[in-house]
């Protein structure tokens, strides 16, 4: 089955470069790794699309990937933020991809660069411009001259760009890779023999550009030399690069995934994540990249679908406001650390995999000078086992991957969490109701304009029959009228009040509104697995004209599939009047209809909050609550900030407040026999082995400190954080111990062992459960 996600990185695992280059490195690969100045490199990267942040959060995003132990940095370039109109380029604020690669390169760390221009990424068009389609005799994605040329032109742009600034390795800057095409071996059957020429096109066209750093194709099994083809996916353990020349490379491992209206909110498990990147390590892989490690926002119309959420959260490491989410980052950081700590072994050599059993798996990696380290798997999703191994025995529970970067001590189980889990929440912010003073009073009144029913522009034109929506807005708006005034006479079997008329419309999407008469009569939305809508309404004709008005709306433009471009949207009908016998259907679909591209409130220039037409009164217009945006920090004012809505529904403002995302709880849960931290790992072998496990806290910003331990108990604890309990087993009096190591500072340690609490139940595994509150 061909999984709905698109996006991608390759990541290499690079020792992590504390400066950037000061000297130009040639960029190379080899079967077992990317080769940057001579060296293979173990590469851990991840995702973050810099338009969906702020230049004021990228240098924390980055800081906070680094602490993460990444060593690099992945992000597409979007065609259709760059060039909105062709030949009109935009690389401002959000849009400032040098000022974006500079920033990772002066973090010391390496960027993979996937140019596309197709994207997918759940982004509006894919990242094609709309202008696209109108470009006569176009087929996009084929071997089309038309579209080779825009293709070329656009790459060559941002190629020429990053080489003016100095930013391929093989110039001194970060970028280490570049991508070009997406995920099309996943489509391009569709495209027919065509498809195997643009793809050697691709090739030579990227190659041409003469960037001094490999290029790559994802999901792309035919991907001619010298391009490496990479894999995206949950699991990428099991893939074979296409020659035994090239590096086997995970260039979209999917962190969690996206969110699109109407459907549940996703969470991939860290342990699960955790699990398929140990075993991408453990079975030669030497490059994988989180997409995505910030997932941020799609702001303004960028969203893609359609129904892709304004969030792109993707239940990432880092979330969508740019704070940690614990325990996943932290156990990824854990991760990172062991598989550095085993980067010499695994780039020196090739895996030995053998099994300790059923469904128990070793790989070693040990060369003739001495290095070793080692990789124990339990691929069995139920029980746990233990693998015997160099004469020592190994507990792994299921589904769990044990480094050993020494062959002998358990760095990290990927099971095992050591990091804190944190609770974060919402803290609304004062609003005008609840203030006496007017500093942080956000709002101070509300005004506003109705959005007439049908036409009210002088731009609406004519057409006979249903006009496909794309066609007719070119996206210019996420919305298009369709207004008919119709003749009813008298007779008509339609006004006979025992039978009962019946409105129908058949649209591609993506949402309808339907209007008789000025009256709303009904609505419908799809959703992301199928956009196509109808709807069959009673409505009551007078004799005499009636008008029917029906406002069209898209909810981001496709992003994926073969064609996709073409799958088109809006009321292309048909448009029918049915009264109750059969037989009496009156089809308008081919009468004259008036259009109207966009609200009026777009035409006027509602969204800049000027205009003389807004209205204040006392009662609002009210019915529903709101849904929750990201609003960046650096976008607000001291003062005068003016905030406009559109609300189709009848949203009630009077609800809206300003929160802040805050972390105030963390929890940790650790067992006895977890394996001792991985801090351990710099002091010598005597000292690693007295150290038992050790719980560690911390608060999540540098000015909080543990304020109060909320629950902490030595034994069997159970429930998960935020609802700890004891167990039957507790040593009771485990909080005041805790209290005494933590209250006061901003991070703490405690040995899990009956040495530090005494042992409440002899003979059972125990583990230490705490809560506390940092501020
Ligand atoms: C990189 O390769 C180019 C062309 O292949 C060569 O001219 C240049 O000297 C190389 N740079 C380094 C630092 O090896
Ligand atoms: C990996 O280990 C090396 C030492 O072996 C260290 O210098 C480097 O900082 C580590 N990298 C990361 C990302 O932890
Ligand atoms: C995939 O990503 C997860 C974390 O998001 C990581 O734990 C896992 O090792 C990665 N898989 C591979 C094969 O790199
Ligand atoms: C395991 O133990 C046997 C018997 O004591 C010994 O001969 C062998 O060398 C040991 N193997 C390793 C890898 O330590
Ligand atoms: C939506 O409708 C079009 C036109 O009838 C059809 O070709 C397409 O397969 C439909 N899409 C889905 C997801 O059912
Ligand atoms: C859009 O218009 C072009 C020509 O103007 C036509 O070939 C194409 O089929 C239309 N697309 C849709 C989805 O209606
Ligand atoms: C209308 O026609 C359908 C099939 O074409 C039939 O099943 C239905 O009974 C008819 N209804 C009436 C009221 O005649």
């Amino acid at each position: 089955m061909k999984m709905k996600m698109r996006g991608g990185i390759m990541v290499v695992f690079v020792l992590a470069l504390t400066t950037t280059f000061c000297f130009g490195a040639n960029v190379t690969y080899d079967h077992r790794a990317v080769v940057v100045d001579g060296k293979r490199r173990v590469l851990i990267s991840g995702s973050i699309h810099y338009m969906r942040s702020t230049p004021e959060m990228w240098p924390d995003l980055i800081q906070k990937s680094k602490e993460g132990g990444l060593n690099a940095i992945q992000t597409f370039v979007f065609w259709n933020l760059h060039e909105p109109v062709r030949g009109q380029y935009d690389f401002e604020g959000r849009k400032d991809l040098v000022k974006f690669v500079k920033l990772v390169g002066e973090a010391g760390l390496l960027l993979h660069l996937r140019i596309g221009p197709y994207a997918c990424a759940e982004w509006n068009y894919g990242g094609f411009p709309l202008w696209l389609h109108f470009i006569p005799g176009i087929v996009l994605r084929t071997d089309n001259e038309p579209f080779k040329a825009e293709m070329k032109r656009f790459t060559t742009k941002i190629v020429d760009m990053m080489k003016q600034e100095n930013l391929y390795a093989s110039q001194g800057g970060p970028i280490i890779l570049s991508q070009i095409e997406n995920e099309y071996g996943d489509i391009d059957s569709a495209y027919g023999n065509s498809a195997k020429t643009y793809i050697s096109w691709a090739a030579s066209m990227a190659t041409s550009l003469d960037t001094g750093v490999p290029w790559v194709m994802c999901q792309q099994s035919d991907a001619p030399n010298p391009i490496i083809n990479t894999c995206n996916g949950f699991y990428c353990d099991q893939f074979t690069p296409n020659s035994n020349n090239k590096p086997k490379m995970w260039t979209e491992n999917w962190s969690g995934w996206f969110f699109s209206f109407g459907d549940p909110v996703p969470h991939r498990p860290v342990e699960d994540i955790a699990f398929s990147v140990a075993r991408f390590y453990q079975l030669g892989g030497t490059f994988q990249n989180y997409y995505m490690y910030h997932g941020g926002t799609n702001f303004g119309r960028t969203s893609g679908g359609p129904f892709i959420t304004t969030s792109y959260d993707y239940d990432a490491p880092i979330d969508e406001y740019g704070l940690l989410r614990q325990p996943k980052w932290g156990h990824l950081k854990d991760l990172h650390t062991a598989i550095n700590l085993s980067e010499e072994a695994l780039v020196a050599t090739d895996p030995e995999t053998t099994s300790l059993g059923s469904n128990l798996e070793t790989t070693v990696y040990k060369t003739g000078s001495g290095l070793c380290a080692a990789f124990l798997a339990n691929v069995d999703t139920q029980s746990d086992a233990t693998a015997n191994f160099n004469n020592n025995s190994y507990h792994l529970p299921a589904w769990s991957v044990s480094i050993l970067p020494d062959c002998k001590n358990v760095a990290l189980n990927t099971a095992k969490i050591n990091s804190v889990a944190t609770v974060s929440k919402f803290v609304r912010q004062p609003s005008k109701d609840d203030m006496t003073t007017t500093s942080g009073e956000f709002f101070t009144g509300w005004s506003w304009i109705n959005e007439p029913v049908g036409i009210s522009s002088n731009a609406a034109f004519t057409k006979l029959g249903l006009l496909e929506q794309i066609n007719t807005t070119a996206d210019q708006s996420d919305y298009l009228w369709y207004s008919l005034s119709t003749e009813i006479s008298r007779d008509e079997p339609f006004l006979n009040e025992a039978s009962q008329t019946t409105l129908h419309v058949g649209s591609l999407g993506h949402a309808l509104y339907a209007f008789v008469n000025g009256e709303l009569t009904g609505s419908v939305k799809g959703r992301y697995s199928n956009p196509n809508v109808s709807i069959d309404v009673p409505i009551s004709l007078i004799p005499g004209r009636n008008k029917i008005d029906l406002l069209s709306l898209t909810v981001g433009l496709q992003n994926y599939g073969a064609y996709f471009d073409l799958k088109g949207a809006g009321v292309t009908g048909p448009v029918q009047l049915k009264g109750l016998q059969n037989g009496s259907t009156v089809d308008l679909s081919l009468q004259q209809w008036t259009y109207q591209i966009g609200l009026r409130g777009e035409e006027l220039g509602l969204s800049s909050g000027s205009s003389s037409l807004w209205v204040s009164q006392p009662t609002l217009p009210k019915r529903q609550p709101l849904i929750c945006y990201h609003v960046p920090r650096s976008w607000l004012q001291p003062t005068a900030n003016i905030l406009v809505l559109f609300e189709e529904a009848g949203g009630d403002p009077t609800q809206i407040s300003f929160a802040m995302r805050e972390t105030t709880n963390i929890c940790s849960r650790i067992s006895e026999n977890h394996p001792a931290p991985l801090d351990m790992w710099a002091s010598d072998e005597e000292t690693r082995k007295i150290t038992g496990p050790t719980l560690l806290l911390n608060c999540p910003s540098p000015n909080q400190v543990i304020s109060e331990i909320k629950f902490a108990s030595f034994g069997t604890p159970r429930g998960t954080c935020g609802s700890f309990r004891h167990g039957r087993c507790s040593k009771k009096d485990a909080i005041s111990i805790v209290q005494k190591a933590c209250i006061g500072s901003r991070s703490c340690n405690i040995g899990v062992s009956g040495n530090t609490f005494g042992d409440p139940c002899a003979g059972i595994t125990k583990s230490l459960a705490v809560e506390a509150s940092c501020s």
